[in-house]
């Protein structure tokens, strides 16, 4: 892990937040790759949910939240974790994260086994709107995007006019003030969702869990996670929500151990009846055929961006060998993402940078790419190690001008470039004009 750590921060994926001031726990910015990393992973997830269905829509939600929302959603009153204190070096810790020795637990920083008792500790961040400091301005920062897509439910039903089944889709910010923060990115104060409530009749709900559960398992197939690392948890009923008739838990084998990368749950009509109770608004589907009004169950698969960005590096994560200017074989770092989910697609680099005419043309390649992806343009230092700049980012592709393009070594060369490939190393020779359709059909 420190190796991958490492690598996020000398590379621009992730830094600590507000680092020069020592730091802000569990709080993590995204630098320039780690940004185009996370843009591709929720894009992709846009397009198979929203655009390429006919049965979701998407909605943009609001992180400031009316308390109603949350007391009515159970937040308020339940969304606690077991705190205890060490009496001994004071630390605050999450009691049912302890480790325990002969039966007693204990203090992971001092070993001290001097604890108090577990009291709850609610995990929402609660904020002041407006000039005034009294209870009734209280706001919170949502502790996940589901509840606007509730309490927005007949507000898009009526301008949508979907029938059921049909989903809602949010990608968004979401704050949990977590006791301990940890692993990296993975267990974050401050972290990105994407939750798709899928709306039901009663009837269909299983059967729908089962069908988000095969999906989600092919999306993440999609964006290169291997299959053999993702491992599915079905979540016992006495660890499920009270309300929930069936959740599955995706997770991932990071190298911190296995842990959840995503949750399918089916929350039946908990929180429309909720929602329904407490603001005494009507919000159910009429069915046209049967002239009846039912309260929609839901199947809710919701994943962290932020966990998806961190499984998508460490699954990427490889190293091997390959020869150095000399011929001499030294290791290779490289990622190897999925084409379709790599920061960078395509690296363009003239042969020599003090030959005029190959700068010229490489600059026009890149501007021919552009257009179409995310385009590198490198002109400092020997080709190989170039490339291997690109490799330890996972830019899946390689353009390399040469003479050959210029026409120097036959006229049937001019204006074709090579082609490298970042996991094969291998090259092929193609035409510029038809750079922007080769790449594309692969990082589509
Ligand atoms: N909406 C479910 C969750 O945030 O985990």
């Amino acid at each position: 892990m420190e190796k991958i750590v490492s690598l996020c921060k000398r590379r621009g994926f992730i830094f600590q937040s507000s680092e020069i001031y020592g730091g802000l726990n569990g709080v993590w910015d995204y630098g320039p790759l780690g940004t185009e990393l996370k843009n591709n992973l929720k894009q992709y997830w846009w397009r198979v949910i929203v655009r390429e269905r006919d049965d979701v829509v998407g909605l943009d939600g609001a992180i400031l939240t009316h308390p109603a929302v949350l007391k009515a959603s159970g937040h308020v009153d339940t969304f606690t974790d077991p705190m205890v204190d060490c009496r001994t070096c004071k630390a605050r810790l999450r009691s049912d994260q302890l480790a325990e020795k002969n039966g007693v637990k204990q203090c992971p920083n001092c070993g001290g086994k001097d604890l108090t008792e577990a009291r709850p500790f609610n995990l929402m961040f609660q904020t002041q709107m407006g000039a005034s400091a009294d209870p009734a301005s209280i706001a919170y920062l949502r502790p996940e995007t589901a509840q606007s897509i509730f309490v927005q439910f007949k507000n898009v039903l009526d301008v949508s006019r979907k029938k059921l089944p049909f989903g809602i889709a949010q990608i968004g910010k979401a704050f949990r003030n977590e006791i301990n923060p940890r692993n990296f990115t993975f267990r974050s104060r401050e972290f990105e969702q994407m939750e798709l409530e899928y709306f039901c009749r009663p009837e269909q709900g299983m059967d729908l869990l089962a069908y988000w559960l095969k999906e989600r398992i092919k999306f993440y197939e999609e964006i290169g996670i291997s299959r053999k690392r993702l491992h599915i948890l079905d979540v016992p009923e006495k660890e499920r929500a009270f309300y929930s008739k069936g959740t599955f838990d995706i997770e991932y084998e990071f190298p911190f151990g296995r842990q959840e990368l995503e949750g399918v749950a089916y929350r039946t009509d908990y929180d429309l009846q909720q929602h329904i109770k407490t603001s005494g608004k009507v919000l159910d589907y009429f069915d046209e055929e049967t002239k009846e009004r039912v309260v929609p169950h839901v199947v809710e698969p919701s994943a962290g961006v932020d966990r998806a960005v961190l499984a998508l590096i460490c699954d990427a994560y490889d190293e091997d060998s390959a020869p150095d200017e000399k011929g001499k074989m030294e290791t290779r770092v490289v990622m190897r993402f999925h084409p379709r989910m790599a920061p960078i697609k395509c690296a363009v680099f003239p042969l020599l940078r003090n030959k005029e005419a190959l700068v010229a043309k490489a600059r026009e390649v890149q501007a021919l790419l552009r257009p179409h992806m995310n385009v590198f343009y490198d002109e400092g230092s020997a080709i190989g190690r170039r490339y291997r700049r690109q490799d330890e980012i996972g830019t899946p592709f390689g353009v390399t001008i040469d003479f050959e393009t210029l026409g120097e070594k036959g006229e049937e060369l001019r204006d074709t470039v090579t082609l490298r490939d970042r996991d094969s190393m291998k090259q092929e020779r193609v035409a510029i004009k038809d750079l922007p359709e080769i790449i594309s059909s692969r990082i589509r």
